[in-house]
Order: structure tokens, then C-alpha cells, then sequence
């Protein structure tokens, strides 16, 4: 996907809100979120705040997945998570809502209230450079979704570490330039 006039829009603002969406909120959104805060953290203008929530609650309250956490930090990040349920007023908050898979996409769209809560949802693989060709609308989103490591080996969590950099490298770029 090229960016969007409501990307480029927010290139603009002082402040974007990003929201990281997976389903149990330990693997994949803590991990996108610990990249996303590190690589925006020198940034002043736009400032980003980053977080991130679960589809399901499952693990409210609990830490990342271990494995998650060694990945990220093992790549020099630091962050602190905390899993929480992703809430309807969120919208409110969030700028951009970022899901790592379909099924995510879809409880979030299931839940906005408004085009305009719909238009701050985009597949966060979406903004891979080398992913730009696909269409999010078409079939061929099945592409952009970060599979869910969990109960997989280390090498799954450096896999979704690699495409999560990717991402996260031309959301800044998109959102700075
Ligand atoms: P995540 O991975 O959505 O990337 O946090 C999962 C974590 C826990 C479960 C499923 C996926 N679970 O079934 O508890």
C-alpha cells in the first residue's frame, strides 16, 4: 500500500497514537510495539506513543511471552508490556490501529463505529515497502499478516521480529517524510 492521504495527514500532527492489535497481546503486538517505541524514541515531531492491546483478554495483566521479550531485547530493545483486552474507545484514543493478522482486522472492523474509526485500521504489514503491491481489499491480504508464533520455537519469534522491523521501518518513513 502507498500511504494514504490519512497517513500522510498525520505527518502533520504533534503527537500520533499508535495501537498494536494481536490476539493475546504477549507475542506479536508487544513485540511491534517495543520496535515501534525504540526506532521513534529520537523523534520529536511527530512524537509517537505506542501500545498495544489483545483481541481476546486471555492473558490480561500478564507480562510478554517470554520468548517475545528475549527476541526483542536480544535485538537491543527495551520495553516494559503489560497485556490488556483492545477496548471500542480506543478509537478514540488511537490514531492508527494496527493488526497483525486477519482475524484481528476483523474484531476490530466488527467494532468500529464509524468510517472514521475505520479508516485509523490498516494491516500493520501493509507498510512493508517490499509488500506495497498488495492490495488490502483483495485476496491477496492474506500476505500481510504476521502469523502468531506462539507455541512455536525461538526462530518463529526472530521470523516475526524481521517482518515486524520491516513494517516499522516504512511506518516511520511514511509518517516522517
Ligand atoms: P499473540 O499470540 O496473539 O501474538 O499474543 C498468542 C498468545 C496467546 C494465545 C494465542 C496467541 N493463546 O491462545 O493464549
Amino acid at each position: 500500500m502507498q500511504p494514504n492521504e490519512y497517513v500522510k495527514s498525520l505527518a502533520a500532527k504533534d503527537v500520533i497514537r499508535v495501537e498494536m492489535v494481536c490476539l493475546g497481546n504477549i507475542c506479536r503486538s508487544p513485540m511491534a510495539a517495543a520496535v515501534l517505541h525504540n526506532k521513534t524514541l529520537g523523534i520529536t515531531k511527530p512524537r509517537f506513543i505506542v501500545t498495544s492491546s489483545g483481541t481476546s483478554g486471555w492473558h490480561d495483566g500478564e507480562g510478554a511471552h517470554h520468548l517475545s521479550e528475549k527476541t526483542w531485547k536480544a535485538a537491543g530493545y527495551t520495553f516494559e508490556h503489560i497485556s490488556r483486552k483492545f477496548q471500542l474507545n480506543f478509537f478514540d484514543e488511537a490514531d492508527l490501529i494496527l493488526p497483525m493478522d486477519l482475524t484481528n482486522r476483523a474484531v476490530i472492523l466488527n467494532g468500529a463505529r464509524n468510517d472514521a474509526d475505520k479508516a485509523k485500521v490498516f494491516m500493520l504489514r501493509s507498510f512493508d515497502p517490499s509488500l506495497s503491491h498488495i492490495d488490502p481489499t483483495s485476496p491477496e491480504v492474506e500476505h500481510l499478516q504476521v502469523p502468531d508464533p506462539w507455541g512455536e520455537t525461538i526462530e518463529a519469534y526472530q521470523e516475526v521480529l524481521e517482518m515486524i522491523e520491516r513494517a516499522t521501518d516504512g511506518l516511520v518513513e511514511a509518517l516522517t517524510s
